[in-house]
């Protein structure tokens, strides 16, 4: 049996989607920015895609740039903030994505911006207490918290800390790329300036994203060469990718509670038939229905002679989990969220993430098999 539970690393593709690509990488290939009918069908086709979009997260079609996914539309947001909008200070977290922290610290170097790092409480969430006495230093801020982690699955509250940064004065980026697609967002409500999106998270295709910019704010161009992207990003669209966007966009809402349901489920169900066999097994972050995101479980297993191995062992019997944020190989290694929030030296993580494609079976196959490889290392 073939089991992939990576699915915070990236989806499978909803054969849905692919079909409304299909056309517009056979005859509808025009260049967008062409004028003639080739080039206004494909045009169409991109402004329809930021549309609906736009609709299922009510914003404004205008305030959404298409990038190629959530590295660097977490990039453009840090970078622009601080070239176009006078940032001399990011307030950000230690557990959030090398996007985010990586920016930051270039930032750092290049421009002398301030990058300061909020405690975490003991599931990993960023403290708002500290966030908000940071932010009485009166200098000009943007505050960057990622929505869901993409390790450990611990939530923020945006209205919360969205509200912090706005009492205060200061912009707030949120990396929603864990939940874009998996979460109802409502742009009009949410105290926030920038967020970003990754298709390939949510059974779109890999290379495309976009970036929300709230349309009060005033960016230039970080890729010169074309006018694309209302002069915002240069080059050449990739047409079908957003076309590719879009559909899993609809699909996606479409049917939210039911997958919502579905998935939580089976993470429920795995965490508790974990915790019913094995009296050590623990957890890293918040695994609770409303702090954490539900398609996240991160086991710390029990250090034994075969968790060294977990990983790879899981591998040989077809099952497809991570270590850490898409840890590549088959052993596991050093994660700078785990080592945030102080997880325990003597236990291996491995982080199970599941999609609406995730079944009972795949479950149950998978916690038999996490139980004979543990309870054959209890024997030796
Ligand atoms: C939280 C988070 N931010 C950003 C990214 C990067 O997105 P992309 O792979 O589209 O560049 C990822 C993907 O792993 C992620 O999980």
């Amino acid at each position: 049996m073939k089991v992939y539970l990576d699915n915070a690393a990236t989806t499978p593709m909803d054969p849905e989607v692919l079909e409304a690509m299909l056309p517009f990488m056979k005859e509808n290939f025009g260049n967008p920015s062409s004028t003639h009918a080739f080039g206004r069908k494909t045009k169409t086709a991109i402004e329809k895609a930021r549309k609906s979009i736009a609709s299922h997260i009510n914003c404004q079609p205008s305030e959404l740039y298409f990038t190629s996914g959530g590295t660097e539309a977490d990039n453009m947001a840090l970078k622009c903030a601080v070239r176009d909008l006078g940032v001399k200070r990011i307030i950000t977290s230690p557990t959030e994505h090398k996007a985010v922290i990586e920016s930051a610290e270039l930032l750092k170097q290049q421009f002398g911006v301030v990058v300061e790092y909020l405690d975490l409480d003991e599931v990993g969430r960023p403290k708002s207490d500290h966030l908000a006495l940071l932010l009485k230093e009166d200098i000009s801020t943007i505050v960057s918290l990622m929505h869901a982690n993409n390790e450990i699955g611990t939530l923020i509250d945006l209205k919360e800390i969205g509200t912090i940064c706005k009492a205060h004065g200061a912009l707030f980026h949120s990396d929603t790329v864990q939940t874009m697609g998996h979460y109802a967002f409502d742009l009009q409500e949410l105290p926030i300036d920038f967020i970003t999106c990754a298709a390939h998270k949510f059974h779109g295709p890999k290379g495309v994203g976009f970036l929300y910019v709230r349309k009060e704010l005033k960016l230039r161009s970080m890729i010169q060469g074309g006018g694309q992207e209302r002069q915002l990003r240069g080059g050449t669209e990739n047409l079908y990718g957003i076309v590719g966007l879009g559909k899993a966009f609809d699909l996606a809402y479409a049917d939210l509670d039911e997958h919502i349901q579905h998935v939580r489920c089976l993470k429920n169900r795995m965490k508790a038939e974990l915790e019913a066999h094995f009296s050590t097994i623990a957890f890293n972050g918040d695994t609770s229905d409303e702090g954490s995101l539900y398609t996240v479980l991160n086991v710390c297993l029990p250090e034994t002679a075969n968790t060294k191995m977990f990983l790879f062992s899981l591998d040989l019997k077809g099952i497809a989990a991570s270590g850490g944020s898409a840890c590549s190989s088959g052993a596991s290694k050093g994660s700078h969220v785990l080592t945030a929030i102080g997880s325990s030296t003597s236990c291996t993580s491995v982080r199970f993430s599941f999609s609406r494609f995730s079944t009972d079976a795949e479950i149950d196959y998978t916690v038999a098999a996490v139980k004979e490889l543990l309870s054959v290392k209890e024997n030796a």
